[in-house]
């Protein structure tokens, strides 16, 4: 890996750099992911479920410039974290059929676009609730003891670093636009839920002795492109409402978290995705973006700018300067700069 890829914003980065040069070794055994779209490397590509992303133009900009079902252009922020951590590939999706034989001991992604905390989330869409990418970490680590015999298993378990990305599907997906949900509970009330089921999947992943654990915060959802046409009202500002309702999630999400921390041994990391986004929402020049509004892909008119796809009317020539790829997520650039705030934040992981 190249130091120069790194984005060295403080002396962890430059620790975390010596370390990956002068050992050449990954900084931790395996990388293992759940959750949603954020983190989807191809689980739903075999699913049932028109939530996908394995076609053009997703993956024009990505190392094989074909769509892998990556929701993006090219890599995820967890792609360059697995770059940054030492690692030669990314976790494979475990539905796929890269996830087989040694690439097994290095990780797996279990995640699946339109999941969330929220069992009910994923099933209206088709996709894999979190307690299934559980029972799916659980078939998963059964293969690897198969592999390398109980002792080295659990030493790869409990060293490995496991990553959570979810709750925005349970919300823009969900909770907004379902009467069922938003007439019955308030957002704190909500959130509250969703928060009870992280608190026991983290809890079951501790008893399946997984010992280094981030879980990334909401994003500004109501900056998210998609969130604006759905719920701005016609305006092109942020929606404050819906950036409330995450800062106050994520204020219980780092309580929560601070109980959870009574786990002997467990090393638990609220990555903080809010305010790096936000910020480059909010000044995107000074972080080398134009395009802060508009997604790159699915933009137009209010019908088209929740689908991209290759018939998408207007999509930009070069995603570079769009901090946003389509309504939801965002481009490579971006991920690129977030991979940079989880590192920094996440050093505690890897000591
Ligand atoms: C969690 O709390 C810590 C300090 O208590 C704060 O520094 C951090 O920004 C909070 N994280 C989030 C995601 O709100
Ligand atoms: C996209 O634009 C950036 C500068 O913003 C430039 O460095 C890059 O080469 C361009 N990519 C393509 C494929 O034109």
């Amino acid at each position: 890996m190249e130091i120069s890829r790194i984005f060295l914003g403080s002396l962890d980065f430059v620790l975390l750099a010596s370390l990956v040069v002068v050992h050449g070794d990954p900084l931790v055994p395996a990388l293992i992911i759940f959750g949603d779209s954020v983190v989807d490397v191809g689980n739903n590509n075999n699913l049932v479920t028109l939530v996908k992303a394995n076609f053009p133009p997703y993956g024009r900009d990505f190392v094989t410039h074909r769509p892998t079902g990556r929701f993006c252009n090219g890599k995820l922020a967890t792609d360059f974290t697995a770059e940054y951590l030492g690692f030669s590939s990314y976790p494979p999706a475990h539905l796929s059929q890269e996830a087989r034989g040694n690439n097994l001991l290095t990780g797996a992604n279990f995640a699946s676009a339109a999941s969330g905390y929220y069992d009910t989330t994923a099933r209206l869409y088709g996709a894999i609730p979190l307690t299934q990418q559980l029972s799916y970490y659980r078939e998963y680590q059964s293969k690897v003891v198969n592999m390398v015999g109980r002792d080295k298993a659990n030493a790869i378990f409990a060293g490995a670093i496991h990553l959570l990305s979810a709750g925005s599907s349970d919300f823009i997906q969900n909770y907004y636009i379902n009467p069922l949900l938003n007439g019955a509970y308030s957002p704190d009330q909500f959130s509250d839920i969703i928060l009870g089921s992280y608190s026991t999947f983290i809890r079951n992943l501790y008893q399946l002795g997984a010992r280094r654990i981030g879980v990334t915060s909401l994003p500004p959802t109501g900056c998210l492109p998609a969130a604006i046409t759905l719920f701005g009202g016609g305006s092109n500002q942020c929606v404050a409402r819906l950036n409330r309702d995450a800062v106050s999630f994520n204020d219980k999400l780092n309580s929560t978290s601070q109980t959870l921390r009574n786990l002997p041994g467990l090393k638990l990391v609220v990555f903080d995705i809010y305010h790096p986004l936000l910020d480059m929402i909010s000044r995107p020049d000074d972080n080398g973006f134009s395009e802060a509004r508009r997604a790159c892909c699915g933009t137009g008119t209010i019908e088209t700018s929740l689908l991209c796809n290759s018939r998408s009317i207007g999509t930009c020539s070069n995603a570079t300067q769009y901090i946003f790829w389509d309504g939801f997520h965002p481009s490579e650039t971006a991920n690129e700069v977030l991979a940079g705030n989880l590192l920094s934040q996440g050093f505690d992981l890897i000591s």
